[in-house]
């Protein structure tokens, strides 16, 4: 038996039992004769005490071992001596004392020390050198977190009468609105596979099957541009329901996160329960985004009508163009330098913004960029609407409806960041609903699927077809938190006339729609329920509750920024034996 106990599990309690330890170890002190090793595993580290007593034999191997060694020890555990107890360790209250020490593999010196998370190296030779990376006691934590949210959602939805059914990762392209990854095939040259964008048309047609409802912990592949909170391939819990309404679905998973979080991240608080619903339209109005913080307020206010008749000309032109004026409140900011506002402008133009107006309310009146072009009513009209207090600046954009969203949407979140507004225990969940069913794509001049076209259009809405695509709504709906999309789903459609209206809509031709999605539309004939699920992002999920700025630090092998795994250096050139297999040729 290599162990009896884990260097993590040992209490006062242990005391007086002799127990056999293996680990690494984590540092190693010497004190006048007597050896002091602090003994890791993936359970904890525990300290382990060589006294001079031990045979000399003993002694001389010890006297070489490093960091990172490993060891298996044999010791007593004692409890430590009245006022040496560590509170820092949760093994401090005991040590063990070494009776046999066995040295089962040496180490180099590492290329970065790993018993602490300072003096980190750069991302690239953390990532070089994962499995030492992973050593380390937070990132261990983070893959432990991992463990224990994804084994919470396999058990709560098992009990909910849940089945896991594993799909394909050969599979055909499904579109989710990313590059595929395509797989050559050997036998049929010049064919490919794609792998899944997500399983969308799988779980789908296992609900034809049947199958009532499924889930799975699934991996998807995009090839899009990365981001902290995207990488290649990630994973989703993926879930489909048969015979369900949208709100059905939402109360699912929000039971499902209510129920987790108490359980894998108790230090994490829900900011409202039930969760807040927002349609799209209102959300985009208030917050700027469809992905709203909701851990603070300043939301956007809109004031075209009391700058109606104004004289500035910043506001003037943008509402006789059509467009709106609206503002931001940032408390206690009538201070801010002008090397601040000045920077917060350039972000604004940044988000597509021609400049920024600000009035800082201050003892002596108005200040700020547009206070010499604002009436004292209009000021006092804009204090009595957002409720500005003395000692506030009011950001104001004038502009186009979508800009002057975009634009105090971002500024929200970077004022968010300045101003520390946001409490980092808090997990602000809330729903958004009634998304548009298209998105006008403006380079490619045709509409595109805001979700996915497999996506129920409201059925109110399905005679504006062909009047105003545009403002049909859709029954998709996303779940977001701290400002990230953290799950998106929707009521499939599971009627083939709608399902190819959808597809003409899009643009694609009756032949390629028969070659894309042929099958699925076959299916839906065989007598198809109706269904709807969702999936929510596991990464994001886990990097909220880790606390992490970015997913990479939630995923035991991530790739880097680039989209390279620099441990294992993929992608990489292959054998031109294998190459010629797969009838593929290189071009220069
Ligand atoms: P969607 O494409 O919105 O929907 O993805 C659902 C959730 O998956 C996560 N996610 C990602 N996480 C990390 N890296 C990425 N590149 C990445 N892309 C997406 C997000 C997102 O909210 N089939 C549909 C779901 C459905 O309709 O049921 C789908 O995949 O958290
Ligand atoms: P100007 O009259 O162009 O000097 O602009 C006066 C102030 O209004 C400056 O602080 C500009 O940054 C700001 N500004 C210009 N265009 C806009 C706009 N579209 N929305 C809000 N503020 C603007």
């Amino acid at each position: 038996m290599y162990r009896t106990h884990t260097c993590g599990e040992l209490r006062a309690s242990h005391a007086g039992q002799t127990v056999t330890l293996a680990g690494w170890v984590n540092r190693r002190r010497d004190h006048g004769g007597v050896a002091f090793f602090d003994l890791r595993d993936r359970a904890g580290t525990v300290q382990v005490t060589i006294n001079p007593d031990l045979p000399k034999e003993t002694l001389d191997r010890i006297a070489d071992v490093r960091f990172e060694w490993v060891l298996q020890i044999e010791g007593l555990v004692q409890k430590r001596p009245e006022g040496m107890a560590n509170p820092k360790m949760e093994t401090g209250e005991v040590e063990v004392i070494a009776k046999s020490v066995t040295i089962l593999n040496p180490a180099k010196t590492l290329p970065f020390m790993v018993s602490s998370d300072a003096d980190l190296p750069d991302e690239n030779t953390r990532l070089k050198y994962r499995y030492l990376d992973l050593r380390r006691e937070s990132m261990t934590r983070n893959i432990v977190l991992r463990h224990k949210v994804v084994k919470f959602m396999r058990d709560y939805l098992d009990k909910q009468g849940f089945i896991e059914i594993e799909t394909p990762i050969m599979f055909k392209a499904t579109p989710e609105g990313a590059r595929d990854y395509l797989v050559p095939s050997r036998i049929y040259p010049g064919q490919f596979y794609a792998l899944p964008q997500s399983p969308q048309q799988l779980k789908q047609l296992l609900m034809v099957a049947g199958m009532d409802k499924y889930f799975q912990i699934a991996r998807c592949f995009r090839d899009e541009d990365l981001r902290g909170d995207r990488q290649p391939e990630f994973t989703q819990l993926d879930l489909e329901m048969s015979f369900v309404h949208r709100d059905d679905v939402l109360a699912l998973v929000e039971g499902l996160y209510t129920a987790m979080l108490p359980a894998v991240a108790p230090n994490k608080k829900l900011l409202s329960s039930p969760w807040p619903k927002f349609s799209h339209h209102e959300v985009v109005e208030k917050y700027g985004t469809d992905k709203p913080d909701l851990r603070f307020g300043m939301e956007l206010i809109d004031v075209s009508e009391i700058f109606a008749k104004s004289e500035f000309k910043v506001f003037q032109s943008a509402l006789s163009a059509g467009g709106v004026v609206k503002c931001i409140v940032a408390p206690k900011s009538a201070e801010m330098s002008r090397k601040e506002v000045d920077a917060l402008t350039e972000s604004a133009k940044g988000l597509g913004a021609k400049g920024l107006a600000t009035l800082a309310i201050t003892a002596e009146g108005p200040k700020g960029t547009a206070a010499k072009f604002v009436t004292e009513a209009e000021a006092e009209a804009v204090k009595s609407k957002t409720g500005a207090k003395e000692g506030d600046l009011i950001l104001f954009a004038a502009d186009a409806r979508a800009i002057v969203n975009k634009v105090l949407g971002g500024l929200r979140v970077i004022l968010r960041d300045k101003l520390d507004l946001a409490d980092k225990t808090m997990m602000a969940f809330a729903w958004v609903v009634d998304f548009p069913m298209f998105a006008w794509n403006e380079e490619e001049k045709r509409w595109d699927a805001e979700h996915h076209p497999f996506t129920m259009p409201q059925l109110q809405d399905l005679d504006k077809f062909d009047t105003d695509p545009g403002s049909i709504l859709s029954d998709a709906y996303d779940m977001v938190c701290n400002g990230y999309e953290m799950a998106s789903g929707s009521i499939r459609i599971h009627r083939r006339d709608i399902q190819n209206k959808i597809f003409q809509m899009l643009g694609h031709s009756d032949e390629a729609i028969q070659a894309k999605f042929g099958h699925m539309l076959e299916a839906f004939e065989y007598g198809a329920p109706p269904h709807g699920g969702m999936a929510p992002g596991i990464d994001r999920l886990v990097m909220l509750l880790a606390d992490e700025p970015n997913i990479r630090e939630v995923i035991a092998f991530p790739k880097n920024q680039a989209g390279r795994d620099v441990m294992a250096d993929a992608p990489s050139e292959v054998e031109p034996k294998q190459l010629k297999e797969l009838h593929i040729q290189i071009r220069e």
